[in-house]
């Protein structure tokens, strides 16, 4: 498998994880090791977060993401991590759910527009691509990027076609051999680097004559280092935006696009869930406030992440010699744990393949993470410690307000719901993204 290029596939996963609770495999003078056990997952890559570091794979997306918090590494990774982690605290999440509705709105003017014209046909991973990367433009720029600026649009969506052809099994070659995708591929970059350029000297302009905004652009150029008080660099600001980017669109498209396809599937999960959605009313706003009271949608979307991971795979490289588990791990080793295999593991998780949003909601119906009793080890769909994902109390609050504002006025119905295969990168997508058809519910 690894001769065919077969690395980055569920098929490789399943033979390597199969074999509990570690497997080893040689690749060359690389070894690499494969966890199956909850306990010696959460104490590698949580415990042993100080002397790991990302793995050779993702050296090479650092064309795409420069020195952003993707490929910073020890000391220089905590520092930047402190620096962009404001853009993320409750008080400013709080302040980004009005721009995720009014990304829902602009989807919803866009979807009636289209349906008055008797044009029903979607694609559900594109749409969901664009409202995510819609969010994503709003509460980093304050702008709608897709109306404002389609040349950003276009060139991230181009971006995401790099970042897929770094990750995967040829990308070395594919980054180093001039080739037509490699040329679009740079200048995309290119594009991309002048337009966040050009953001960066506007903002701060704005700021020095003293307009503020609550936009994520602002936040980062305002950071300081408290030790230092250095801010910083221009360059510096925009790695963090392009990770930020391609972190948040990807892999929130495709949680809201897996979602979408499960409600198709299970008839009593879409009534209950719908159920919730119209309890606020046909002409309602929703905000943040409502998040607390849309408890199933909140457990729909653990389900769904659960069930099919964005992320499925994550992968660490050790810098020291360790022990796990009673067996020797040599400096360098590659050490793996696989989403998709631990979160639907009948061991840790009561019938995992039945889409059950329920085991995530208490007796009153109020939703508590605890009450799947997932082991820390069993369920790390946003990953572990100073590595976890900065954007997973974002994520969770932008999915449950765009699929209820779509899910209470529209029908979006696949046409081929059975059979949605998973397409593998670094996220796990489905594939051919699901045709689908549409119908307002009102
Ligand atoms: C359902 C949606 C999402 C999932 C499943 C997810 C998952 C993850 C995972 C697993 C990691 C860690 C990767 C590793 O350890 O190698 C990560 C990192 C990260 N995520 Fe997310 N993510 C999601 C949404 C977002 C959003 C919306 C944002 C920002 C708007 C974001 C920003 C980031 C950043 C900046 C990092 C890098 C953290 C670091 O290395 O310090 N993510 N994400």
């Amino acid at each position: 498998m690894v001769l065919r290029g077969r690395v980055n596939t569920i098929g490789f996963a399943q033979e390597l994880f199969a074999h509990r609770p570690i497997s080893h495999v040689g690749l060359g003078a690389d070894h690499i090791y494969a966890l199956s056990d909850p306990d010696l997952i959460w104490e590698s890559f949580a415990g042993m977060d100080a002397i790991t570091t990302r793995t050779r794979l993702w050296q090479r997306a650092r064309v795409v993401f420069g020195n952003g918090l993707f490929m910073s590494e020890g000391a220089e990774h905590r520092r930047n991590r402190a620096l962009v982690q404001p853009t993320f605290s409750p008080r400013r999440i709080r302040s980004y759910a009005d721009q995720m509705v009014d990304a829902a709105e602009s989807l919803d003017r866009r979807w009636q527009h289209a349906y008055a014209r008797g044009r029903t046909d979607i694609n559900i991973g594109s749409e969901m691509s664009a409202i995510t990367l819609d969010v994503v433009g709003r509460t980093l720029f304050g702008v709608d990027l897709i109306r404002q600026a389609p040349d950003i649009a276009e060139a991230v969506t181009r971006l995401l076609t790099v970042f897929r052809m770094t990750v995967s099994p040829i990308g070395d070659l594919l980054v180093r051999v001039p080739s037509p995708a490699r040329t679009n591929a740079l200048a995309a970059l290119t594009r991309l680097d002048e337009v966040v350029d050009r953001a960066i000297a506007d903002k701060r302009a704005q700021l020095a004559a003293g307009t503020s905004a609550d936009d994520m652009l602002s936040v980062l150029i305002e950071a300081r280092d408290p030790q230092t008080g250095q801010g910083m660099s221009d360059a510096q600001i925009r790695d963090e935006v392009t990770t930020i980017i391609l972190a948040g669109h990807e892999t929130t498209a495709t949680a809201l696009s897996w979602t979408l396809l499960e409600l198709a599937n299970n008839p009593e999960v879409l009534l209950r869930a719908q159920r919730e959605w119209d309890s606020f009313g046909a002409d309602h706003r929703f905000s943040f406030g409502d998040y607390r009271s849309l408890p199933y949608t909140q457990a729909l979307l653990h389900e769904s992440i659960r069930r099919h991971p964005p992320v499925w795979l994550l992968g660490r490289r050790v810098t020291e010699d360790v022990e796990l588990g009673g067996y020797e791990i040599p400096a360098g080793s590659g050490l793996l744990a696989c989403q998709l295999f631990m979160h639907n593991d009948p061991t840790h998780w009561r019938a995992p393949t039945r889409f059950d949003p329920t085991r995530w909601l208490d007796d009153d119906g109020a939703f508590d993470e605890r009450n799947a009793r997932p082991h820390p080890g069993a369920f790390f769909p946003f990953g572990f410690a100073s590595r976890r994902c900065l954007g997973d109390r974002f994520a969770l609050l932008e999915g449950a307000l765009l699929l209820a504002s779509i899910g209470r006025d529209w029908h979006v119905v696949p046409s081929r719901p059975g059979v949605v295969r998973p397409a593998t990168s670094i996220t796990m997508r489905p594939d051919n993204g699901i045709p689908a058809r549409l119908a307002p519910r009102r």
